[in-house]
């Protein structure tokens, strides 16, 4: 969490800072900061609590001239959001300051030492430690002040660094927390993410763990924590910064949520070929490894999480072997059961997860074959796994995800098809049966979205109620878990999803008059146990949403409302019920007035435990 930004060039450093941290407000925004070396030997340093605008709006009034700069948007951990606890902190003559995204572990102990030693601290965060330990350090040379102080950090940061008294320099460094260097044409760029430098250059050098790089107007030098130099091939970024905009769309969840036909099939061309083959060689899930396996692990949180749980469910039907879905803040926390039989799936759009992350380590260590399933080329994730299959949804801005966890289930499925015929339990004639439905879904997820003008009615009514339930039976109720996630998290209306058949053992007695139960009923085989149980909830008073596909009978009678999703396999209807969801907790957030992009308390990369 937390985007760092940096700036050396010739031009005014505020501009490109700002711009950057706009683009990276996905990554926390309850205060944002910024500090530019003026000439005077002092940083010029200005901090506003509450969305980046307010910052913009007191640069727009009191800008800041000069032209190396730093800055950062933050989502709070330690210390609540203010204008003291924004970044950037700096020490007390203001003539080092610092960007800081991750957690300083050991903060207490080393502001201890510092006040001991006469230091006074301003705010309550982790990283004003680190502008205390720099000036403590530093004789003149600040790279080497970095090195020092870096000896008595733990935890995970990713850093900016400047100094008025060696000012032709920025310094930064990584550990865990992601960061790339943008190269430019006499400037230099600093950044958390890609969109943030990406209006100004393709060509960047992603940092490694571990890798201090001194920036320089004309000069970028990796190296590592002893100095030696680290040569590093420039990464080219081919996507284009209009993949990063709204398009015309009021938010960029609409539309991620619209893009969804289009990479669905993308990411499917991306594995297939026109024979409908999958295409997996190079992740090396050879037969012979496949048939030395015995336990699937796949981890993951949240809305991956949750595509995860598919993942289980068709890995299973498909191959019979056993898989176990965890959250990743857990797996390591309780000892699991892994041994070099293991297949560990780590699930990420962003690849940037810290409890991802972790996992993934753990699971290496312990001898597992790690595969990674993630949205960003070059992403921490990405280099630390065994192998990686890219979901190409390309950026996803908003917090609230939608087209990655589409092409995470594409790639699941693909993965699962793929093994199922490697290790003989399904023929390749039924393989690309299979494969050739897959690409049917482009056409009827656009067909789905067709919904979009009913949700938008329905939801404006829905908007006082202060709890719902959704449900689902079997596949339907993985589906209901992602749309439970997706309206509470955007919407804020307490919600819980549960298999439809579970609820009378408790959760009913909430049901009262006017409660709005959304119900998936899109399996053939379960639709008349389905029915039996909206019944049950409409004799309690609850107000019906179904979503059933064409054809469904005996629902309509039922409900107060149905959404028929297109005719499609039963093992396939997940792609489409989830885009009810999705538009519907749109409307809901956007009917209350809500920031739909930027939903209260959350992130979109979770770089700390
Ligand atoms: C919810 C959401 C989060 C993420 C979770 C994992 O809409 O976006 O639940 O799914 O934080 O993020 P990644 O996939 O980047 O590891």
């Amino acid at each position: 969490m937390c985007g760092i930004v940096g700036y050396i060039g010739t031009k005014r450093a505020q501009d490109f800072v700002m711009d950057g941290l706009e683009k990276l407000e996905y990554r926390g925004y309850d205060s944002a900061g910024i500090a530019v070396n003026t000439g005077n030997g002092k940083f010029a340093v200005t901090k506003k609590e509450g969305r980046l605008q307010r910052l913009a709006d007191e640069l727009h009034t009191n800008p800041i001239e000069g032209t190396i700069g730093i800055g950062h948007t933050r989502w709070a951990t330690h210390g609540k959001p203010s204008d003291t606890n924004s970044h950037p902190h700096f020490n007390k003559d203001k003539t080092i300051v610092v960007v800081h995204n991750g957690i300083i572990e050991n903060y207490l102990e080393l502001k201890k030492d510092l006040i001991s030693k006469g230091y006074e601290f301003l705010s309550e965060t982790d990283t004003e430690v680190i502008a205390h330990l720099l000036d403590m350090n530093f004789d003149g040379d600040i790279l080497e002040a970095v090195r020092k102080s870096l000896k008595s950090l733990k935890g995970a940061y990713a850093l900016g660094v400047m100094s008025t008294k060696d000012p032709d320099r920025i310094i930064a460094v990584r550990k865990e927390s992601p960061l790339i260097v943008g190269i430019g044409k006499g400037e230099n760029y600093l950044a958390s993410d890609i969109p943030a430098i990406l209006k100004y250059t393709r060509d960047m050098y992603l940092i490694e763990n571990g890798e201090i790089v001194e920036i320089k107007k004309d000069s970028i030098k990796i190296m590592d924590q002893d100095g030696n130099p680290i040569n590093r091939d420039v990464f080219h970024v081919e996507w284009d910064i209009e993949a990063a905009s709204k398009g015309g769309y009021d938010f960029f969840m609409l539309k991620e949520i619209y893009e969804q036909p289009e990479v669905i099939t993308k990411t499917l061309k991306s594995r297939v070929d026109e024979n409908y083959n999958i295409k997996f060689e190079d992740i090396g899930l050879t037969k012979e490894l496949l048939e030395n396996i015995n336990k699937i692990y796949i981890v993951a949180c949240g809305t991956a999480y949750n595509a995860g749980l598919i993942g289980k469910y068709i890995l299973e039907k498909l191959t019979r072997i056993r898989v176990e879905v965890d959250i990743a803040s857990e797996f390591r926390y309780r000892n699991p059961i892994i041994d070099d039989k293991t297949l560990v799936i780590v699930l990420s759009q962003s690849g940037e997860t810290l409890d991802t992350f972790e996992a993934l380590k753990e699971s290496k260590k312990s001898g597992a074959k790690v595969l990674a399933i993630t949205n960003v080329v070059g992403s921490s994730i990405s280099r630390e796994a065994d192998s990686v299959v890219y979901t190409w949804a390309g950026p996803e801005i908003a917090v609230a995800s939608t087209k990655a966890y589409t092409t995470q289930l594409v790639i699941l499925y693909l993965i699962a098809i793929d093994y199922a015929q490697k290790v003989g339990k399904l023929s390749s004639e039924n393989a690309k049966e299979f494969v050739k439905e897959l690409f049917g879904l482009e056409e009827k997820v656009a067909k789905t979205l067709l919904y979009e003008k009913e949700l938008e009615e329905i939801s404006k009514h829905i908007i006082k109620q202060h709890s719902m339930f959704y449900l689902g039976r079997g596949l339907d109720y993985l589906t209901a878990l992602e749309g439970s996630l997706k309206s509470k998290e955007i919407s804020y209306i307490h919600s819980e999803a549960f298999p439809s058949g579970e609820l009378k053992h408790g959760t009913i007695a909430l049901i009262d008059d006017g409660v709005p139960v959304v119900i998936n009923v899109t399996q053939d085989s379960l639709l008349d146990k389905s029915v039996s149980n909206i019944k049950e909830v409409k004799a309690r008073g609850a107000y019906v949403i179904a979503i059933a596909k064409e054809g469904a009978e005996n629902i309509e009678e039922v409900c107060d409302k149905v959404f028929y999703i297109p005719k499609v396999n039963d093992d396939l209807a997940c792609f489409l019920s989830i885009i009810i969801h999705q538009l519907f907790a749109y409307h809901l957030a956007v009917a209350k007035g809500n920031d739909v992009d930027k939903p209260r308390n959350l992130a979109k990369s979770v770089t700390v435990e």
